[in-house]
């Protein structure tokens, strides 16, 4: 019986494994580079973010805190973002003198990143830094800076760990390549 995504999937662009090796390198380095600081605060951009969060966070070996933040983008078509982004779900955690490191699914356009990174230095943390476990650089509109990436992608419509098609398959353990002619 064929999988309910297979008809979608054009390939697997990142296998499981190679996703959790990476996820397991990024988490060496941030408990590294955190670890003389007195607060880490990860903030997860959902939905995308969060099995990347989950398992990113099993691999940092420091005392952390974790929240959540939901942000959407107006008038937002299937492949591109209006630049105007609007806050769903705010944070409960106060971010002022914390550590804070975004960990975000992907970066396209980056208009999302720059909103929150704009919304989230006005409240005063101790420093703010970026996560990303995907970066699609030939897709950037609005620059951003990136403290952590898991890889690099070419400008293709990707799905599954964290992204959605149409909301689904955010289940799937691998980053797949959506089939053009399939949506
Ligand atoms: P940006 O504001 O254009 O950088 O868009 C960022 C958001 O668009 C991401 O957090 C995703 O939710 C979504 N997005 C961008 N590219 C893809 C993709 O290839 N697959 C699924 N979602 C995507
Ligand atoms: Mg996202």
């Amino acid at each position: 019986m064929p999988q309910p995504y297979e008809k979608y999937l054009q390939e697997i662009l990142i296998d499981a494994d190679t996703l959790q090796a990476r996820i397991a390198e990024l988490g060496r380095k941030i408990s590294a580079d955190y670890a003389d600081y007195n607060s880490l605060l990860l903030i997860c951009v959902l939905k995308g973010g969060v099995m990347f969060l989950t398992d990113l966070m099993r691999n940092i070996s420091i005392p952390h805190e974790i929240d959540f933040m939901a942000l959407s983008s107006y008038g937002k078509g299937a492949r591109d973002s209006s630049g105007m982004v609007r806050v769903d779900m705010d944070l409960t955690a106060d971010v002022a003198g914390k550590h804070v490191l975004i960990v975000e699914d992907i970066i396209d356009s980056g208009h999302t990143l720059s909103f929150l990174m704009r919304m989230l230095s006005a409240r005063s943390p101790a420093s703010l830094k970026l996560c990303t476990l995907l970066n699609k650089a030939s897709r950037r509109v609005t620059p951003i800076q990136i403290d952590y990436m898991g890889f690099e992608i070419e400008d293709k419509f990707v799905f599954g760990y964290g992204l959605d098609l149409d909301e689904k398959f955010r289940n799937l353990p691998f980053i797949g390549v959506v089939k053009p002619e399939s949506v």
